[in-house]
């Protein structure tokens, strides 16, 4: 049994030593790996390790850029922070081929987070409305110095309302709120006001002697009016490609029933909005933003019809081609690890330091790109070609293929079938005949 206890109070040297000597056969050259990952200055590593706990090295991901993002008549060069092969190559590729059509639009429709406290209360529901209404002026003032600061910033509580949930749940209510963070994610800022909000509508209760019981206040993270949308559209004669082996119209055609098979069948939808997530969750990653959060909401909004969807809309009308995602996606420009982890600082100043519906822009657009590219290659060429151009990389790497044997391989298997076992023969029957 290798359990611990006070793990959490050792040094990071302390706990290194412990997995190493529990966990493996050979301890010194885990050690090894573990601090061959540290970060050669002291203190950088230092912010790292706070960011989390129990922290013994780093982890590390690639870092890419998409250039020539053209977003709303402006040039975006744009960081992804992805493991995936190909993800940063197809939104590239699909950024170069709408910048030759004009780039991605993109508006945010609204703009707005939300915030509930959970409660139960089982007497008369027009009493409680009664009480509410009275005591909310009072709480909404006693919570105002919270919110002085997002105040000054543009922001604050928007409303705060009373549902009644009891239909669903007995005794079951709910106090809704809605605030505007600007450019703040804003979880520190509503859970304080909801814990606060919380506490005095508690108190106000017991000295008029009416019983609730606060379950829990906290932010939601499906945020359905904090929404962004990124649409594309040209001629369809523009999406005439030599390449395709298809007319533009057929191309199209095929295109749309991509998109009505993603509105059809959930299995497709989830995988169709997980290409458009591979796009968003990069950005989020790399300016240092929460790909949980933003995962949540876009799911939850994606099943906001009862039924689970793709995200993307299409329409083909007067011969123009018109492609568009609308999606919520909460994110945060200032405060957390955006302005702490270097690397997220650098991506927001790489994207000229956006604002927070500047990054739902942005991220809506890359995620449409992204999309736009797999649905491209899924209807005309199959994804696989692009795909195992990469991962062909992955398994030369894998078996310690040399600069001259990757050239050899990359020229032999462009007209072949890639695969693990295909590469290793390849390389053994090279290695055998040198
Ligand atoms: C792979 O990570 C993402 C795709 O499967 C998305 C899609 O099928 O639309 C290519």
């Amino acid at each position: 049994m290798n359990t611990v206890s006070g793990f959490s109070k050792f040094t990071k040297i302390q706990k290194i030593d412990f997995l190493a000597e529990n966990y493996f056969n050979d301890p010194n050259s885990i050690r090894d790996l573990i601090q061959s990952f540290w970060h050669s200055d002291e203190k950088s590593q230092m912010t790292f390790d706070e960011f989390s706990e129990n922290t013994i090295t780093n982890f590390f991901f690639p870092y890419g850029v998409v250039p020539n993002l053209l977003l709303n008549n402006k040039s975006y060069c744009v960081p992804m922070v992805i493991e995936e092969s190909s993800v940063v190559a197809a939104a590239a590729n699909a950024s170069n081929y709408w910048a030759k059509r004009g780039g991605v639009r993109a508006e945010i429709l609204s703009f707005e987070k939300i915030g509930q406290i959970h409660f139960i209360y089982k007497e008369s529901r027009q009493s409680l409305f009664d009480f509410f209404e009275r005591v909310k002026p009072e709480i909404l003032r006693e919570v105002a110095p919270l919110a002085d600061n997002m105040q000054k910033r543009g922001g604050g509580i928007l409303e705060m309302s009373l549902k009644d949930l009891s239909g669903l749940e007995e005794g079951l209510f709910q106090i809704f709120m809605t605030f505007d963070t600007q450019d703040a994610m804003g979880a520190n800022f509503i859970n304080s006001i909801l814990e606060m909000a919380g506490r005095l509508f508690k108190e106000k209760s017991q000295k008029e002697g009416i019983s609730i019981e606060i379950i829990m206040g906290i932010l939601s993270n499906y945020t359905p009016k904090c929404l962004v949308k990124a649409s594309l559209s040209c001629k369809i004669s523009e999406l005439e490609d030599p390449k395709l082996g298809m007319s533009g119209l057929d191309f199209a055609k095929r295109f749309e029933w991509a998109v009505k098979i993603s509105k059809a069948d959930v299995y497709r939808a989830t995988t169709h909005n997980k290409g458009i997530m591979n796009g968003i969750d990069s950005v989020i990653l790399a300016t240092g933003n929460d790909f949980r959060a933003v995962e949540a909401c876009a799911h939850a909004y994606a099943a906001r019809s009862g039924r689970y969807q793709g995200l993307t809309e299409i329409a083909l009308t007067n011969d123009t081609f018109n492609y568009s995602l609308e999606i919520p996606l909460s994110l945060g420009t200032v405060g957390g690890l955006t302005s702490l982890h270097p690397l997220a600082k650098l991506s927001l100043t790489m994207l000229g330091n956006p604002n927070a519906k500047e990054l739902m822009r942005i991220c809506a657009a890359i995620g449409l790109l992204q999309n736009f590219s797999a649905i491209r290659s899924l209807v005309t060429s199959g994804i696989q070609k692009g795909h195992m151009k990469m991962h062909l990389l992955n398994i030369l790497n894998h078996m310690g293929a040399t600069d001259e044997e990757r050239e050899l391989a990359k020229e032999y298997f462009k007209t072949r079938i890639i695969s693990f076992k295909a590469v290793s023969e390849f390389l053994s029957s090279r290695r055998i005949l040198q």
